[in-house]
């Protein structure tokens, strides 16, 4: 029998044809299906509105339901192991924020890597803090909560949504900046810690502007300042942290979109295509403003715009969270 050999250089050639085509044409079908948006925390919190905003968008571009999972714990550590685990085939996509930058050292034993484990889709939205308070705290203001904080320190708490939430952070940073300890009550989400503070069951809580300022504008919550640089438009009768007292005091939340390592370039592609036309939605963009959020430059909305400054962010807190001595293990 004679056997036709084909040369290896032809194979390779025809393979990488082959292969490109059935890319190709997978990339045109792309999505058949819906797709999952996993949330690291519980449903109404900021990244849940955020997520369930441009999901809606996204939905019509793409011709697929985008579906947001919750998939909560741990500050947001079990939604990224999971997503670093899922199958790679473009159906399952992450948002998380800063968490992604400080859980490497919050977490001695992380069993994900954010710098290595995920295909960068695009950063999303940039979103301000507030601190706020239960309606009834003595307090009036921050000079008084100052006062207070410190006259009763023994009993003041101040709710987050775990070791890696970036309500922990801000409670972290506030507390070391006011002087003062506080008990500090964790939940899945600041979803569920905006109903405790709403029903009275704790005193504080630091949370995104997504979430705290339909409560501010109805009055059922007492605001203390602000954490950036500068006074919001969106409320811009109250002054910041820093204006009142906390010298440089400064959290903004920023948000990226992850995929497991090895989804198709395509499939990320198209995701964040999807997701830059939903951030030019009126809708969104009308929703996203009257809630405080800033859409970032163009740059950072490209996969490099968001592995660059996950790198720079994971550089940048791991001195500030070593020097708080803050450890989750
Ligand atoms: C949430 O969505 O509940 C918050 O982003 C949690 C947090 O404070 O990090």
């Amino acid at each position: 029998m004679k056997l036709i050999q084909m040369p290896v250089w032809k194979m390779t050639v025809s393979t990488m044809a082959g292969l490109a085509l059935s890319c190709a044409a997978w990339a045109q079908g792309y999505p058949t299906k819906a797709i999952t948006l996993v949330v690291p925390f519980a449903a109404g919190g900021p990244t849940d509105v955020v997520a369930r905003t441009l999901g809606a968008a996204m939905t019509k571009t793409l011709g697929q339901s985008v579906i947001v999972e919750n998939k909560t714990g741990a500050g947001g550590t079990i939604a990224a192991a999971y997503t670093a685990r899922a199958n790679p085939d473009g159906y399952t996509f992450l948002i998380h924020h800063n968490g992604m930058a400080t859980a490497p050292v919050l977490y001695r034993k992380l069993n994900y890597k954010p710098l290595s484990d995920f295909e960068y889709v695009s950063q999303v939205i940039d979103v301000p803090m507030t601190l706020v308070g239960r309606k009834d705290l003595p307090a009036k203001d921050f000079k008084e909560l100052m006062a207070y904080a410190k006259a009763n320190s023994d009993k003041i708490n101040l709710a987050h949504a775990g070791l890696g939430a970036v309500s922990h952070l801000c409670g972290v940073l506030l507390r070391q900046a006011m002087g003062v300890s506080m008990t500090t009550v964790p939940y899945q989400g600041t979803g569920p810690a905006m109903n405790a503070l709403l029903a009275g069951q704790v005193d504080l809580l630091c949370d995104q502007t997504t979430s705290t300022t339909p409560h501010i504008k109805a009055g059922s919550i007492k605001l203390y300042g602000v954490t950036t640089a500068s006074r919001l438009k969106t409320l811009p009768d109250t002054p910041t942290l820093a204006e009142q007292g906390l010298k440089d005091f400064q959290v903004v939340v920023w948000h990226g979109i992850y995929a497991p390592k090895g989804t198709p370039k395509e499939a990320v592609d198209k995701f964040g295509a999807a997701l830059k036309t939903a951030l030019k939605d009126p809708v969104v963009v009308q929703r996203l403003a009257e809630l405080g959020a800033i859409v970032p430059s163009d740059a950072k909305l490209t996969p490099a715009g968001l592995q660059t400054w996950l790198q720079q962010e994971t550089a940048r807190y791991e001195p500030v969270i070593k020097a708080a001595g803050q450890f989750a293990d």
